[in-house]
């Protein structure tokens, strides 16, 4: 057995409900930078990511796209791996919550927690906030609104199972206060008002819709989302499998070192998560860590705000190292930034273009043309070449120093004064004048090599942020070999590489020009969509006066089922927008129950509720009828008239 240490991290499992933008890019850049400065320190790294796919939000996606949520996400996930690939992020596994080896881990968890005796069923009565995937209760809306996002909540009333989290609220509590579990601190404060506000059991499962994970004991059931997700950080370690090669990873790199998240869902992350591993007795993660928001236009990035930046557009304009650099080096770990094009642009110009870009293609073109290319070995010790040695010898710990505080932004800064102290070294040491007398040609080696020697600890020092810009300057140093963490305390190991002139690493940008082009871009992409389709206005068709007192509502069937006590019922349930009503109809002849998941459908939705068989029925649904009397849903049958199912 190698005896590497590991190093475990992972970012959320977005959904993927929407492509992509900057904020989930930015996360999973500062994890893709974080692991690969652990790689280079020599961990046996595990880093995870993936999609959460299951839930209401997806399966109402879906049914607005006319297409099986399957169908929905496969499309968007193709699309999120392909950014990643284009971002070059070194994830080493990245799990999706559909597959098969995540689904039955994922039963086996609520089976151990239920054996546990801490799962129990009962009926769930309250409020939902789909975008969120989050349950509330009346008092803790704010404004009847969902209290993380401030959208619109629906009320659901169903049968659940519920996970007794109440249980382990002093346990939580005591870990929160007595560990650094948590991060950064002032975190901890929100997590422990929620405790001490009263924790109650946490529904589990769902019953109104179908997308999920099938509830091991209960069929009729759908895991709830969140619990789904949480579990993907030991799923895709092959938990709760005890061999195989899937578990001898479990055992290799659980608990987590780090999970880092953004700050709305820290909750999840550090009560319902926890208390998960606490009924399962499994060891709890090192840290979670909460990063702040990146805002736009003075609030939060959304689809239907329009606002969102585009990476994909980023990177193909200023390249992939550009973009990870601006990402990581302007923001603060753990606050909110603010995202404009322009200080990215001039950031990029500043940073990139002049302070590094012209360091390295200055000293290749003096290498160039005053030693033929080739880089002179050391010589005497003179003027400012100790303090360049001192700052340049130092610069590896202090950056360690700083990740290993997740401060991405002082790291680079670190590097950047050893960036800027070198160029400050050229000035100093005006190789042109040197050059000038041949007397001075030893002096101007030493200077050469120096300058060659800082830039190489640079090239070690940036791998992790910018590992392609790392390789182009190597290779213009003629440097062989992949960056090694322990080059970067020694000076000196260069000596007859040859240098070979390429093009600026980071060309200068004309920030007005892109601007400009930017904002022509995004003006372009926010080109009005198709707006969603509209129905036929059934209720011009009916004459009878009686009718008018009929409240008509459009729905959508989320989920269908024979009725368990009559061949002829089909038992619905219809998300009306406001909430989730259990509906029953006649149907049962014309329809299979799985091709009505999905069907708008029109409600009578004032009509008192009654009993069918046994269960409630709660409104009416009406169809059309076609001339052999079969029903068709209303909006496909321009014919027939609409008869009562
Ligand atoms: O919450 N600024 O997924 P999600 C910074 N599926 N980071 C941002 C951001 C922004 N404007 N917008 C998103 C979910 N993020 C769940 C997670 S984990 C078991 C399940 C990042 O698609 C940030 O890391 O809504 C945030 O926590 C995450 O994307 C949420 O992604
Ligand atoms: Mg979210």
């Amino acid at each position: 057995m190698e005896d590497k240490k590991t190093f475990y991290i992972t970012t959320p499992i977005y959904y993927p409900s929407d492509n992509l933008h900057i904020g989930h890019t930015y996360c999973t850049v500062m994890a893709d930078a974080m692991a690969r400065f652990k790689r280079l320190q020599g961990y046996d790294v595990m880093f995870l990511t993936g999609t959460d796919e299951h839930g209401q939000k997806i399966q109402k996606k879906a049914i607005e796209k006319g297409v099986t949520p399957q169908e929905y996400v496969d499309n968007i996930v193709d699309g999120i791996k392909k950014l990643w690939a284009d971002m070059e992020i070194s994830y080493d596994d990245f799990i999706r919550t559909t597959e098969p080896r995540h689904q039955k881990r994922v039963q086996e968890i609520f089976r151990k927690m239920y054996e546990k005796g801490d799962i129990y069923k009962s009926e769930y009565e309250g409020w939902y906030c789909t975008p969120c995937e989050s349950f509330w209760t009346e008092s803790q809306l704010v404004d009847g609104k969902c209290p993380d996002c401030g959208r619109p909540v629906e009320k659901a009333h169903e049968e659940a199972y519920f996970f007794r989290l109440s249980k382990y609220s002093d346990r939580l509590k005591e870990m929160l206060l007595t560990t650094d579990f948590l991060q950064p601190i002032s975190r901890v404060n929100e997590m422990i008002s929620f405790i001490d506000q009263g924790l109650e059991d946490l529904c589990i499962s769902r019953t109104s819709f179908d997308w999920g994970v099938q509830v091991p004991i209960d069929p009729k059931h759908v895991v709830y989302v969140w619990l789904d997700a949480l579990s993907n950080y030991i799923t895709a370690l092959g938990y709760p499998e005890m061999d195989g090669e899937d578990a001898s990873k479990y055992y290799k790199y659980w608990p987590a070192d780090y999970h880092l998240v953004g700050k709305e869902i820290v909750r999840f992350h550090s009560l319902i998560w926890p208390a998960m591993l606490m009924s399962l007795d499994y060891p709890l993660p090192k840290h979670v860590l909460g990063h702040g928001w990146l805002l736009i236009d003075g609030g939060k990035m959304s689809k239907s705000k329009g606002n969102v930046v585009d990476p994909v557009v980023l990177i193909n304009r200023y390249g992939v190292d550009a973009l990870k650099y601006f990402l990581l080096r302007e923001y603060t770990f753990g606050q909110d930034g603010i995202f404009t094009n322009e200080v990215m642009l001039n950031r990029m110009n500043y940073d990139l273009a002049n302070d590094l870009g012209n360091l390295v293609s200055r000293t290749v073109a003096m290498i160039e043309k005053y030693n033929g290319g080739m880089i002179p070995p050391a010589g005497e010790i003179e003027g400012p070449d100790a303090e360049l040695r001192e700052i340049a010898l130092a610069c590896r710990d202090k950056v360690a120093a700083q990740m290993d505080k997740f401060s991405f932004s002082n790291a680079l800064e670190e590097i950047w004064i050893l960036v800027r102290r070198t160029n400050k070294y050229i000035d100093e040491t005006a190789p042109w004048v040197l050059a000038k007398d041949p007397a001075l040609k030893g002096r101007l080696d030493a200077v050469l090599h120096d300058l060659a020697e800082a830039i190489r600890i640079v090239s070690i020092l940036i791998h992790p942020f910018m590992h392609t810009t790392s390789a182009e300057i190597r290779r213009q140093l003629g440097i062989e070999g992949e960056p090694a963490w322990d080059d970067a305390v020694v000076f000196d190991l260069l000596g007859g590489n040859s240098v070979v002139k390429g093009d600026p690493i980071f060309p200068r940008l004309d920030v007005a020009k892109e601007l400009a082009e930017l904002d022509a871009l995004k003006a372009a992409a926010a080109a009005p969509e198709k707006p969603a389709k509209e129905y036929e206005p059934y209720k011009e068709a009916i004459e009878y006066a009686d009718f008018e007192k009929i409240d008509l509502r459009t729905g959508v069937i989320t989920k269908a089922e024979k009725h368990p006590k009559a061949d002829k019922l089909l038992v619905f349930q219809v998300d009306m927008g406001c909430e989730t009503r259990q509906i029953i109809s006649g149907v049962a002849s014309s329809f299979k129950p799985e091709e009505c998941v999905g069907q708008h459908v029109i409600v009578v939705a004032n009509l008192k509720p009654r009993m069918l068989r046994g269960l409630e029925s709660n409104g009416m649904l009406l169809f059309a009828c076609e001339q052999d009397g079969s029903f068709k849903f209303a909006q496909t049958s321009a014919e027939g008239g609409v008869v009562v199912g």
